[in-house]
């Protein structure tokens, strides 16, 4: 599995950072999974401006940077969207950065992995339906942490305590990657190339 984990803020002294490699360095403990993070402040894409939606364009002019982004997902077998909430939802750089999207997701899976004072629950809810849209897979299995910024460190190292704890976000995490395994090899092994549905 080629997994993609997207850091879903370019907040300065963003929190989530720290999130998103957690689920990096765990996902790297695993069998037969590349996993490299794609962090959207690498990508400074303009506010979505296209004549018309991406899926019925075929003609499309993609901005440059959006362009980049975009052949960064085409590349994945599988996503974890790494977010946290924002007004009850997602930060709009991730919004922005998903509306470009014409099928770089096709028939391949995703999962949300949120933080918030409720764990970032109304921006998984919001961001599992906007990812259907995108026409990926999301699987059953989410991630909401509530206290990023005391239980993971610079490096992405989860406190022992919640390390231990077997009702805790790292067997949660664990689940989730095995799960999102499960799903990226079935469908890798269905999907028909170039397929655009
Ligand atoms: C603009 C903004 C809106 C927020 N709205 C919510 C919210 O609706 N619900 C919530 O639980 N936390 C909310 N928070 C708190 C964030 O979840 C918390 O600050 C978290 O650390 C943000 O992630 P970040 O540090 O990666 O930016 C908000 C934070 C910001 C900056």
């Amino acid at each position: 599995m080629k997994l993609a984990v997207i850091l879903g803020t370019t907040r300065l002294g963003r929190q989530t950072e720290k999130q998103a490699l957690w689920v990096v360095n765990t996902a790297a403990q695993m069998e037969d999974v590349e996993v490299e993070l794609i962090d959207l402040s690498d990508y400074p894409m303009p506010f979505f401006a296209e004549p018309a939606s991406p899926r019925y364009n075929p003609a499309r002019e993609i901005d440059a940077v959006a362009q980049k982004w975009l052949a960064r997902l085409d590349a994945a077998d599988a996503y974890v969207f790494v977010s946290p909430e924002y007004n009850h939802s997602i930060p709009g750089v991730l919004k922005n950065a998903l509306d470009y999207i014409d099928f770089q997701l096709n028939r391949k899976p995703a999962a949300v992995v949120t933080h918030g004072a409720v764990g970032g629950a109304r921006a998984a809810m919001h961001l599992k339906e906007i990812i259907s849209e995108s026409k990926a897979l999301p699987i059953p299995n989410a991630v909401a942490f509530h206290g990023v910024s005391d239980g993971i460190d610079e490096a992405g190292n989860i406190s022992d305590a919640l390390k231990a704890n077997p009702y805790g976000p790292q067997t949660a995490l664990e689940a989730l990657l095995a799960e999102l395994k499960w799903y990226s090899d079935a469908l890798a092994a269905a999907r028909v190339p170039a397929l655009a549905v």
